[in-house]
């Protein structure tokens, strides 16, 4: 049995689990931020590197603990894109903790280990599929024909959905994170209530664009619109039209015999319910408890990397705009 930990430190939640042959997991420690940074509205930088080197030690050995001891036989990282200070906590412990086990290091890209929180689910995805990433930090659709083959299809052009989300929230008074406090406040909603524009959808490019709508809600606000679960609901369905119809574009692009969908906006249940019904093609989601970050789905990435032959040397160390390759 290959067990591999997975750290992830990129922004404010510290994750370390412990995965047997890259598939079965031993354990899944996160220890989240979010109270911490809620007085803020939003993360800050200073204090979330300063959280994951308080408390990164014992949820290793906790996680180590419930694995079934020390050593393991690699240790995976994310080594970027994220914040830099919270990034290099994770690097450099992981470096540390396989240098003193002699083991190898595995940086992984942030994105990867979202892609392979699929791999986790019950009935994981076969190559080559599209990814749409959707996160705090990124909003994009990757092809990927093979393991560790990437090919940028679109990105965003200036906020990624989660951010909106948040943003929107923001301006709503609901609490941070606000991608589930807009969910929840939607249920009360009417989605057809205002219609929000949906930025760039029939524009031909598989790019996105987040800022207008997140404006456009500033503008109902400043005129006078009051009703937050009404808000809520119709922005959310804007956003989520926006995804779904230029997820519809790159599947017909490319042909595009599967969807992965992963990062923290995965969990949005109008999301998830909306692209199964509209995509002709099968979609393959993680476990809602994956969808936001976790060291699992490093592990995952790393345990394939470590098949692969890519692992990383002690000189590595963390960027903050790493690009996936
Ligand atoms: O992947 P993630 O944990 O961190 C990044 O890599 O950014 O994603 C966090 C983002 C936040 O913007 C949060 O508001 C959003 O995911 N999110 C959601 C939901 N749950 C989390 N957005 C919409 N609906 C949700 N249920
Ligand atoms: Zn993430």
């Amino acid at each position: 049995m290959t067990r591999i930990l997975g750290i992830e430190t990129s922004c404010d939640e510290t994750g370390v689990a412990v995965l047997a042959n890259g598939r079965t997991i031993l354990a899944n420690e996160v220890a989240s931020q979010v109270d911490v940074h809620a007085a803020f509205g939003g993360v800050v930088p200073e204090i979330a590197s300063r959280r994951h080197t308080e408390c990164i030690s014992q949820l290793t050995e906790l996680a180590l603990r419930e694995a079934g001891g020390a050593p393991v036989d690699a240790v995976a990282a994310t080594a970027g894109p994220g914040l830099m200070g919270s990034l290099l906590v994770g690097v450099n412990f992981a470096k540390a903790l396989a240098y003193g086990w002699g083991v190898p290091y595995v940086p992984v890209h942030h994105l990867e280990g979202h892609i392979f929180s699929v791999f986790l689910a019950e009935e994981p995805p076969d190559f080559p599929f599209l990814a749409l990433i959707v996160s705090g930090g990124h909003t994009c659709l990757i092809w990927c024909p093979a393991p560790h083959r990437y090919e940028w299809l679109g990105t965003t052009r200036d906020d990624a959905v989660g951010e909106c989300f948040d943003k929107v929230a923001r301006l709503l008074d609901l609490p941070y994170p606000g991608g589930p406090s807009i969910q929840k406040a939607a249920e009360a909603g009417d989605p057809a209530h205002i219609a929000f524009p949906r930025s760039m959808v029939h524009d031909g490019t598989l790019d996105f664009s987040y800022s207008g709508l997140k404006t456009a809600v500033l503008y109902q606000l400043q005129e006078g619109a009051d009703d937050r679960a009404d808000i809520a609901a119709s922005f959310q369905a804007a956003a989520v039209d926006i995804l779904v119809e230029k997820t519809k574009a790159a599947v017909k692009r490319m042909d595009a015999p599967c969807v992965v969908v992963a990062g923290g906006v995965a969990a949005n249940r109008l999301l998830r319910e909306r692209l199964q019904e509209a995509l002709p093609v099968p979609v393959a989601l993680p476990p809602f408890a994956l969808c936001l970050d976790n060291g699992a789905m490093i592990a995952a990435a790393g345990a394939s990397r470590l098949a692969h032959g890519h692992v990383g040397a002690m000189t590595d160390t963390a960027n903050s705009s790493l690009p996936l390759q």
